[in-house]
């Protein structure tokens, strides 16, 4: 295996532990360029199944269980047994959206409460790998917590720069419990990345630019259609931020095709929040250029992002599914929200993004009514309960709206 530029024009090559952040010809963004998987699919599906009756740390991780698709060669791995998480129904859910088949495939439901735990464990093996002795990110909150657990698993530092007073409390103490180097940056997200690449001065960068985290993160979609018995949904719903998801999701559809692994490829619908929505704002105008966003604004404060580093890649993705890019207001976000806690499920609110989304796809008939969907709810409800005690306080009086 090696890195790669992601710019297929470009395609230069490095050393697969290269540390470079950017391609040295071209500057785009790197990728992991997996070796061709030659075990049959049949096989690949029997082994990745018995692995779950193991206790090997190894296979316990629902990451490195699909390691024949993962950068490899590491003789200890840094894990908390993430991944391995519930496709669930969502019936209540589905009924207020008007669709049939709904699940949510609930990512929130890993060690530290988002996916991002699905990306550290390679990003932070990797780290060691290269003999780093510390980590870092810039953060809406769950990189942060994520990066600061499993570094603190690896007896690294961890440095996470904040938007000063935008980060959920919740998030922010979990980065403080695993013992985290707090900077709190005045501005956005965007300034913080863009401060923290600014004084790396030998951190190992963990944002997810970095490679190696989303090779981790693409194994979602790998447990997701083991789910599904390798049928694969009709439309995969996924929230869009920085874009690294929509990036990594991609990735692992191509590698599945090209492995035989898989016949047809769900459309991705990527959604944003309206006061964050550069990638939407770029999918509506055709632009081929991302304009980035100044003061991006929206309550679902993880996808607060007016510059998103990964979205040549996430454009990609879409395109290559046939699938598109929306945006819904704060206010669905909201009543989505509410719907999934209904549900007995719950969420943070920018993984409510994906229902808000479907919901209005239904009422426009753009989605037929028994497609089979999947939505990813990327955050744990306990992630911003700040928000969910504001926004029940504000529904009173109105909480005879919702269906019993
Ligand atoms: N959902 C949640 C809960 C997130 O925390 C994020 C990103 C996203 C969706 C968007 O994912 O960036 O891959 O498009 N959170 C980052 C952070 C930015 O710092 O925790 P993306």
């Amino acid at each position: 295996m090696h890195l790669r530029c992601s710019n297929p024009e470009c395609a230069a090559t490095l050393d697969l532990h290269d540390r470079a952040l950017a391609c040295p010809a071209c500057a785009d963004l790197l990728e992991v360029a997996v070796d061709r998987v030659v075990t049959a699919p049949g096989d690949l599906k029997r082994m990745w199944l018995q692995r779950r009756s193991s206790y090997a740390p190894l296979d316990a991780s629902g990451v490195w269980r699909f390691r024949e698709f993962l950068p490899g060669g590491y003789s200890e791995i840094v894990t908390l047994a993430e991944g391995n998480t519930p496709l669930v129904r969502g019936k209540r859910a589905a009924e207020w959206a008007g669709v049939h088949h709904l699940s949510f495939k609930h990512l929130g439901w890993n060690p530290t409460g988002c996916f991002k735990d699905l990306g550290m464990t390679v990003g932070v093996t990797e780290a060691c790998f290269v003999g780093a002795k510390a980590v870092g990110c810039a953060s809406t909150g769950n990189t942060a917590a994520s990066l600061a657990a499993y570094a603190g698993r690896a007896g690294l530092t961890a440095k996470v720069y904040l938007p000063a007073g935008q980060v959920s409390q919740n998030k922010l103490a979990q980065a403080l419990d695993f013992g985290a180097e707090v900077v709190q940056v005045d501005g956005s997200f965007d300034r913080a990345l863009d401060q923290l690449l600014h004084t790396l001065d030998g951190t190992y960068f963990l944002n997810s630019i970095n490679p190696f985290r989303l090779e981790g993160q693409k194994t979602a979609m790998f447990e997701m259609l083991e789910q599904l018995e390798w049928q694969a949904p009709d439309y995969v719903i996924v929230p869009g931020g920085n874009l690294g998801n929509t990036s990594a999701f991609g990735k692992a559809f191509v590698e599945l095709q090209a492995a035989g692994l898989l016949e047809k490829v769900p459309r991705f619908v990527v959604v944003q929040a309206e006061g964050a929505n550069p990638f939407a704002r770029m999918w509506r105008s055709g632009s081929r250029n991302l304009e980035a966003m100044e003061n991006p604004e929206t309550a679902a404060t993880a996808i607060r992002i007016g510059k998103p580093r990964s979205w040549k890649k996430a454009m990609r993705a879409v395109r290559n599914t046939n699938g598109f890019v929306m945006d819904v207001t704060d206010e669905e976000i909201a009543e989505a929200k509410a719907m999934i806690g209904r549900d007995g499920i719950g969420c943070e609110p920018a993984s409510a993004t994906t229902l808000a989304a479907l919901r209005k796809l239904s009422a426009q008939g753009r989605i037929d009514r028994d497609a089979v969907i999947v939505a990813i709810l990327t955050g744990h409800a306990l992630k911003d309960t700040d928000f969910i005690i504001k926004s029940q306080q504000l529904r009173e009086g109105c909480a005879s709206e919702l269906p019993a």
